[in-house]
């Protein structure tokens, strides 16, 4: 009798890669929201709430996230036992956020099924080798990979950066290289934007798309209005990042929660407790996002 199998666990044949669903929300002009990860309960929130919806659903992870939950190892066998446990029946892509060359690598070969290679803050030449280099890899896995062009903007302490605003000719050549989607600086920030944030560049996006002539990303998709979301996907925007947006909406739950008396009553200090009004507000934005952005019965 065999005692011990190898893995109890298959990958489930809808954790896929992204290429087929960024092509269809391309053509048919919605945009597949991309969910930043951050622990188990973000995890099983986004899954159900996707499954909810029937939307197709990408989980991000930043390296930065991918540290804090153990390692790719760790998020990749979440990940599968969930949809398996939850009988997620939705496609279902992870992919790695923001990644170095050497992340990139490791995400592949841990089971990701998408990359995105973040070579923005290196010259053109360097970000368009590494680029190559990482849709070379990545056919061998049968991944799909973004690229970026420019760069997202940011605050920090007080300064405010617009970002570099893409250039269309970059974006032809990335896009000539056989990337699956493009992310591209069009004005748009991680994290909360200003009040005298100046709005999405719709003109250079416009021109970037028509460009490259595939899904582009919209990265700081938090707190964007929605009439400039929907512009931006009738322009060409195929995925939509979000993270601060699910955040915010978890902490301010717990903080209300936490504030109001009620977390300190009982047996409320049980973390299935104390967490519950975080992940119900969490469930609400993912709904309300997918509404948004119109990917509901896109699965
Ligand atoms: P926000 O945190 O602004 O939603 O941006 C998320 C993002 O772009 C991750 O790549």
């Amino acid at each position: 009798m065999q005692l011990f199998q190898k893995s109890i666990i298959k990958k489930p044949g809808n954790l896929v890669n992204a290429k087929e669903i960024i092509k269809k929300a391309y053509k048919e002009k919605y945009a597949v929201p991309h969910i930043n990860i951050n622990n188990l309960e973000w995890t099983k929130t986004v899954l159900l709430a996707a499954e909810e919806a029937k939307s197709p659903v990408i989980l991000g992870t930043s390296e930065g996230a991918v540290k804090y939950m153990g390692g790719f190892k760790t998020i990749y066998g979440m990940v599968v036992g969930l949809m398996e446990d939850l009988n997620i029946t939705i496609p279902v892509v992870l992919h790695l956020d923001h990644g170095s060359l050497e992340g990139a690598k490791k995400a592949l070969e841990n089971g990701y099924t998408s990359v995105m290679y973040d070579g923005s803050h290196e010259d053109f030449a360097t970000n368009y080798q590494n680029s190559m280099d990482i849709v070379k890899l990545a056919k061998k896995y049968n991944a799909s990979v973004e690229v970026e062009v420019g760069s997202i903007g940011g605050e920090e302490d007080g300064i405010i950066g617009d970002g570099e605003i893409a250039d269309p000719e970059q974006a032809k050549q990335m896009a000539e290289l056989g990337i699956d989607f493009l992310a591209a600086g069009i004005g748009n920030i991680h994290g909360p934007y200003p009040s005298n944030w100046k709005g999405l560049q719709f003109e250079a996006l416009d021109n970037i798309s028509k460009s490259c002539g595939i899904g582009m990303v919209l990265h700081g998709g938090s707190g964007i209005p929605k009439d400039q979301i929907q512009k931006a996907i009738s322009l060409g925007i195929s995925k939509i990042n979000i993270n601060t947006e699910l955040q915010q909406a978890n902490a301010k739950a717990i903080w209300e929660y936490v504030e109001s008396g009620e977390a300190k009553k009982g047996k409320n200090f049980d973390p299935r407790k104390l967490l519950a009004p975080g992940i119900k507000a969490m469930r609400e934005t993912v709904l309300e996002k997918i509404d948004e952005l119109g990917s509901r019965n896109k699965a």
